[in-house]
């Protein structure tokens, strides 16, 4: 394989930029996803990549909730606050307005849209990332017109 094809096909998929948000034992995290794609009408199911050594994953595993916050074409900003790892930042979400949904996970005050979701079954045999899949069992709008933050939006690349 043409590994530079790879790479540039890849990237080539067009992805939104999102915070996925959980909770374990008291404790609330967040980090920034793009790999992250709705896989069912019926039931209404998401998938998610996410980083096998991730402080999320662990959450998410514990937990088997976590919510999803869409983000404006502004919030750039707050995509990069969330992508530093739970241990080197400490409680990403301190000064972050935020409330606790029905699930427990987060959800930001500035989000533009969010949902929440059960886990219904993780994948984690084959990569880097498990994929988890999960039922939507909440959703909420705070701006219906707002348009969703994408990674072409940001510069930035994950994925190749
Ligand atoms: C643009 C961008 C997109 C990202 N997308 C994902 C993703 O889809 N899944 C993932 O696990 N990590 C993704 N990350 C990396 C996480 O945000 C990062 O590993 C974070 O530190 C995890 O936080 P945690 O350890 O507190 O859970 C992305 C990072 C960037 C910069």
């Amino acid at each position: 394989m043409d590994l530079e094809a790879k790479k540039i096909a890849l990237r080539k998929i067009p992805h939104g930029v999102f915070i996925v948000g959980t909770h374990q034992n008291g404790r609330l995290n967040a980090f920034t996803a793009t790999w992250l794609n709705q896989a069912s009408f019926t039931p209404p199911l998401v998938a998610v990549g996410i980083r096998k050594d991730s402080h999320s994953l662990a959450m998410i595993q514990a937990s088997r909730v976590f919510s999803i916050n869409i983000l404006g074409k502004q919030q750039k900003p707050v995509a990069e606050h969330f992508v530093k790892p739970a241990t080197t930042s400490g409680e990403k979400l301190t000064g972050v307005p935020h409330r606790l949904g029905k699930t427990g996970a987060p959800i930001l005050e500035e989000a533009i849209a969010h949902v929440e979701c059960e886990v219904r079954e993780i994948a984690n045999q084959a990569g880097d990332h498990a994929v988890v899949i999960g039922e939507v069992v909440e959703a909420g709008v705070r701006d219906k017109e707002a348009l969703a933050l994408t990674l072409a939006d940001t510069g930035w690349h994950y994925g190749g």
